[in-house]
Formats: C-alpha cells, structure tokens, sequence
C-alpha cells in the first residue's frame, strides 16, 4: 500500500478545512485491508468528507475509500437488489438508479458524500430516509479481521443514527452496502416543498427523475454548493423535545414549525430555532450562519476547524438559553 505523509485534507473535506493528515492512503481495494490492519497507525476513514469538521491535525492513518463498483445482487419482477461499493459517490448512485427508473432513493438526490455514509448517518431528506431501502451493510472487522453483514435490522438505525455510529463505532470498515429498490416505484411527495415544486415544475406524471429534479431544485435554492462555500449540510440534528414541553414553547413561540413523533416527543428544526435566535446570516471572520438556511455553517474560506467549532457552541448556548433546548451537533467532529 502506497502512503503519503503530511498531506493536507483540504481538497478531501467538504468544509474545506486545512488540516495535514500524519499519514495518507488510498483504499482502492479489499484486499489491501488485511495489510492495512496489521498497520500500528490510528486509522481514520474518510469517504466523502462532507459531514466532518477537522478542528486539529490528524495522527495516525487516514484511509481515503475509493472503492467502487455496482452490481445487481438479486432481481425480481418487482424488486432489483443492487450491491453497491462504498466508495461510489452517493449522487452518482443515485444517478444510476434513476436512470434505470428504479425508486426508493430518488428523495435523497444530491446528498453529497459516498455510499459508505449512507447506513452510517442512516441519510436523510424530503420524507425519506437510507434505512428504508438498505437491506445490509458488509464490512471489514478490523479487530476480528473478518469480512461480516448486518441485516438492517442489526443495523439498528435511528435519526442520523445507526450501530455504527456507537457499538462499531470507528471498529468496522464499511465495504458495501446492499439497497432494495422498487422496479414499480412508490413515490414519496409528502414533504410540502416537494408536492410545490412539481407543481411550479408542471410535472405531469410522476416519475423518479422528477422527483429527483425536484429535489435537486429545492436542494440547490437553500443549500450552499461546497465547491463554492465549504459546509457539511446541516450542523445541528433537528432536537426532539416532550410534547409538555413543547405546549410550554408553542404558547409563547406560536409560529415555532413541529412535528408529532409520536404522543410524547415532538420534532422541532434546529434552524428555525437558531433562526430565532437571530443567527441566520451572521458572519464572523472566515466563519459564519448560511443566510438561506440557519442549520448550515459555513467556511468562506480559511477558517480553522475550531473556529467553526466555537461558533456552533456559541449557536447551542444561545438555543439553550432562550428555549431551554439543547441541539446535538450531527458532524463528527476530528
Ligand atoms: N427553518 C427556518 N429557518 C431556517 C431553516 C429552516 O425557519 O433557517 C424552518 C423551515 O421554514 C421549515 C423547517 O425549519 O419550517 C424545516 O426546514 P427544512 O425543510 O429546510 O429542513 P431541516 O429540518 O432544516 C432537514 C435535514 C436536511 C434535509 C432537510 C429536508 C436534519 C438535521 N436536516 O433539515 O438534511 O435536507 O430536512 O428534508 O435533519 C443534512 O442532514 O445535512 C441535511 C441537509
């Protein structure tokens, strides 16, 4: 395996934060990674960079995945079951699938990252999310040095949350990941700006390409391109509050947006809080609040890791200040 040594992460994060990585590899191949193992390195995985903030210079191994591939693991008349590198460039995937007319992954169009990050962050957005139509996750072991699959249901997926994330956190090597799509797509328009949208659109018949076109459009119009303004989507998770609570809020915040998890918790988005608190927009420095979306915080240029950091804590002192609400931070933090 080829290494390379104090090299800077800037062209490989998103957030286009200049950080050097002690040592540096490419992943290109499976059967590099029982030579990876034996490595006496802290190793680091890095897909697509887009939902990490590096707030210090990485020690040890950062392994850049760029495994690839797409094959159909089982069809049938009305399901096709696609094995998928994970390595793939999420969008591309995705791509793939509308092209061929399959659904299941049109909603989640231009989620930027790779494959690999889906099952890990369980991806969202527009009603949607990955855990709908993963069927199982391969991955290298790297303690038991072994090949294993989870079934989605070992996956134990939640809201930008999975098994990866806490029992295997930083244990595994994600190789693959098996999706079920539908040959007779089921669409999904109940997010309100998607139902507008087609309609602006003047879409006629329901498709998976238009549903993506959809998306593409609204994602386009609120979420800064990280080509041109480093971000990693959303900061925060949207926090869920019980619903005593939230009555408590909605007395004096009537317009404050939700919605019902179930009779107990209610789901409020981050950005309308933070929002509130009168962040959108704000720029300190290098640094700053996207002016067209609260939940998304922005390089413009050369911040370091740790200003962004100490903005995002500034952001959940506010929120927690005047809403008593506390928000989670949803990139991994290095
Ligand atoms: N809102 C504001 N101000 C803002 C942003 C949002 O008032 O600055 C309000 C909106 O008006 C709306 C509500 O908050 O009533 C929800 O906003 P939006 O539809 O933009 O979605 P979100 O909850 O802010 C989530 C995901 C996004 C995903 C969108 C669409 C999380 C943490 N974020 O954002 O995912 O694209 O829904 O489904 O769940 C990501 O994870 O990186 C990401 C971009």
């Amino acid at each position: 395996m080829h290494f390379q040594q104090n090299i800077s992460l800037k062209p490989y994060n998103t957030f286009g934060i200049d950080v050097p990585a002690e040592y540096f590899a490419i992943l290109n191949n499976i059967d590099l990674l029982e030579e990876v193992t034996t490595l006496p390195y802290t190793k680091h995985i890095l897909g697509g960079g887009s939902n990490i903030l590096l707030t210090q210079p990485v020690n040890g191994l950062v392994i850049y995945n760029t495994l690839k591939g797409i094959t159909v693991a089982k069809e049938d008349e009305s399901h096709v079951w696609l094995s998928v590198a994970s390595g793939e460039v999420w969008h591309d995937f995705v791509l793939y699938a509308i092209d061929k007319g399959w659904g299941g992954i049109e909603n989640l169009a231009l989620i930027p990252g790779t494959v690999g990050a889906s099952p890990m962050q369980n991806i969202g957005a527009y009603g949607v999310e990955a855990k709908e139509t993963i069927e199982s996750v391969t991955f290298w072991n790297w303690q038991e040095k072994a090949f294993m699959t989870y079934s989605n249901k070992e996956c134990a997926f939640g809201y930008r949350d999975s098994v990866f994330k806490h029992g295997l956190k930083e244990k595994v090597f994600i190789i693959s990941v098996v999706y079920k799509l539908n040959k007779q797509p089921k669409f999904n328009t109940s997010y309100g700006a998607i139902g507008q949208e087609l309609e602006y659109m003047g879409v006629q018949e329901l498709s998976v390409k238009a549903i993506a076109q959809a998306v593409v459009n609204i994602r386009t119009s609120k979420l800064p391109d990280p080509q041109q303004i480093g971000n990693a989507g959303s900061f925060f998770k949207n926090p869920t509050v019980p619903k005593a609570q939230f009555d408590v809020l909605h007395a004096s915040y009537p317009g404050m947006p939700s919605y019902p998890l179930n009779g107990e918790m209610v789901k409020v988005p981050a950005g309308w809080l933070i929002e509130q608190c009168g962040w959108k927009g704000y720029r300190l420095g290098e640094t700053g609040v996207h002016a067209k979306q609260a939940l998304v915080l922005v390089n413009y240029g050369n911040a370091k890791g740790s200003e962004v950091w100490a903005l995002s804590q500034q952001i959940l002192d506010s929120v927690k200040e005047k809403f008593g609400i506390e928000l989670e931070r949803e990139v991994q933090v290095w």
